[in-house]
């Protein structure tokens, strides 16, 4: 992180250029994009928080927090976004922007943070399980319906909702030797797929192409199996009472792997 430094905005001015910074991120077109004039809002009335991560003078990165009320004890913050211009990425500018949301949520005495991520966009699983530590809590399926921006406008908009505590001191360590010898199921083999479910393993590996990204320029096609099958495969594991607890990248296979468990939990 030397060169950069992360800025909670608050004023007026320089929350007007969190517009431009979106598109340079996700590719946005104007009716995508979070206005200024919310974000503006958000932080007059102490409702939430842009922050942003500076190279020099240039934003390179940015997250915005949404305070909300899950019940009458039950404060949150919803983070809706989390992007670093793609020049920028894999210098843990993503992180260290979590770690300041976290740092906020501690000084308004708020415990959890939930956000949503594509499960195939896995440089945001690699983050979330293996340098933040979240708990996934539910899978949804197309859970925007219609997105209107280049990442995902051609395809099902499916999400796992995770839980990240506040408190929580240790980033989780994430190696391949964590990943147990249990069934590993192969998502592009109907076939398996199933006999797996019914074996009520306690443990499933699902491995999905680390470069989904690219695919889509480059093989629409296989992109589009691969956005089937796992939504397919997802919401029958989470039916039966799996969850995702970690993730783990073999970049040189191109394959990264999430590793489910039999937790029980229900979906939130
Ligand atoms: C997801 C995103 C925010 C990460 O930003 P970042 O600043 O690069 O994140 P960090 O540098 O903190 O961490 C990235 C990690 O992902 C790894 N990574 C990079 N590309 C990857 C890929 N295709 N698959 C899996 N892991 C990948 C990096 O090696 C790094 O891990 P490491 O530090 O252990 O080496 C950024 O890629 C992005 O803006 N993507 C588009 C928007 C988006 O998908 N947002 C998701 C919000 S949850």
């Amino acid at each position: 992180m030397n060169d950069f430094n992360i800025r909670q905005l608050k004023d007026p001015s320089s929350l007007r250029g969190i517009e431009k910074l979106q598109k340079e991120i996700w590719g946005f077109s104007d009716i995508a994009v979070v206005p200024d004039h919310l974000l503006i809002a958000l932080s007059h009335i102490s409702c939430g928080a842009a922050h942003v991560a500076y190279y020099g003078d240039k934003p390179v990165g940015f997250a915005l927090s949404i305070i909300t009320q899950r019940s009458a004890s039950d404060k949150i913050i919803y983070s809706h976004m989390l992007g670093v211009v793609k020049e920028f990425r894999n210098r843990s500018i993503a992180t260290n922007l979590k770690m300041a949301q976290k740092k906020y949520a501690q000084e308004n005495n708020i415990s959890k943070i939930t956000w949503t991520f594509d499960p195939l966009m896995t440089a945001a699983a690699r983050v979330c399980f293996g340098k933040l530590g979240v708990k996934v809590t539910g899978f949804y399926k197309n859970f925007y319906e219609n997105l209107r921006d280049t990442l995902s406008s051609d395809s099902s908009t499916d999400r796992f909702m995770v839980e990240w505590d506040s408190n929580c001191s240790i980033e989780k360590a994430c190696d391949l030797s964590s990943i147990p010898d249990c069934i590993k199921w192969d998502l592009l083999n109907p076939a398996i797929s199933s006999d797996t479910l019914n074996s009520e393993a306690e443990e499933i590996v699902c491995s999905v192409p680390l470069n989904w990204h690219t695919l889509k320029t480059d093989n629409p096609e296989s992109a589009t199996t691969w956005r089937s099958f796992t939504g397919q495969v997802f919401e029958k594991l989470f039916a039966s009472g799996y969850t995702p607890t970690d993730f783990v990248c073999d970049f040189e296979n191109n394959k990264g792997q999430y590793l489910f468990k039999k937790t029980g939990q229900t979906q939130r």
